[in-house]
């Protein structure tokens, strides 16, 4: 498209039906990743949102928080802290579980990853029950960072997740929101 922004983002990302299981609608990002011009969109526009504010360390969530936030972190020159899905991370970890459809699952931390009152800006793909990005904000808490805001390209408002988020004093910025 001529203007680039995030509708053009919204309509890059690939929506596939019934996958990994039927009903549900999967937003595949890989669209945005594979292009120069919408990689950059997206990277940039996270960054105008961040630079000039006082952030120590971008955190990002496994997998896809990995992508956006490296970028991130390197476009705002700060350090990169990965949050892996257990059993990944090699050194003393800080675990978080949280609920998902069934079951549960948990993530983790380096404990030495956060200095105490690390201003941390904590970046994921995408917001839906909300349950990974709480984890994340739970381990950065625990380790004393203060989270400036938990960044994502998309939120879905069918989802309480969000609401519960920012509800709990959460502060939750999403590119846009779908329902
Ligand atoms: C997806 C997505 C978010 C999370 C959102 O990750 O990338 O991280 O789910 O869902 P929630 O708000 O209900 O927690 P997934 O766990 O599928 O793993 P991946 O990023 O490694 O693909
Ligand atoms: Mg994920």
């Amino acid at each position: 498209p001529d203007v680039m922004g995030v509708a053009a983002l919204a309509e890059k990302i690939r929506k596939v039906p019934d996958w990994p299981k039927k009903g549900i609608l999967f937003h595949d990002i890989t669209p945005v990743l594979q292009s120069p011009e919408y990689f950059r969109l997206l990277v940039d526009l996270m960054v105008y949102r961040y630079m000039g504010q006082k952030i120590d360390v971008v955190a990002g969530l496994d997998a896809r928080g990995f992508i956006i936030g490296a970028a991130l972190a390197y476009q705002l020159n700060v350090g990169f802290v990965p949050i892996r899905k257990k059993g990944k991370l090699p050194f003393d970890t800080l675990s978080q579980s949280y609920a998902l459809e069934y079951g549960e699952a948990t993530v983790e931390i380096h404990t030495d990853a956060i200095q105490q009152g690390a201003r941390v800006l904590l970046v994921d793909d995408l917001v839906a029950t909300g349950g990974t990005m709480q984890a994340g904000v739970e381990l950065i808490r625990k380790l004393g960072g203060e989270v400036v805001e938990a960044a994502a390209i998309l939120e879905f408002t069918d989802l309480p997740g969000g609401k519960n988020m920012r509800e709990k004093g959460v502060p939750l910025f999403t590119l846009y929101q779908n329902d």
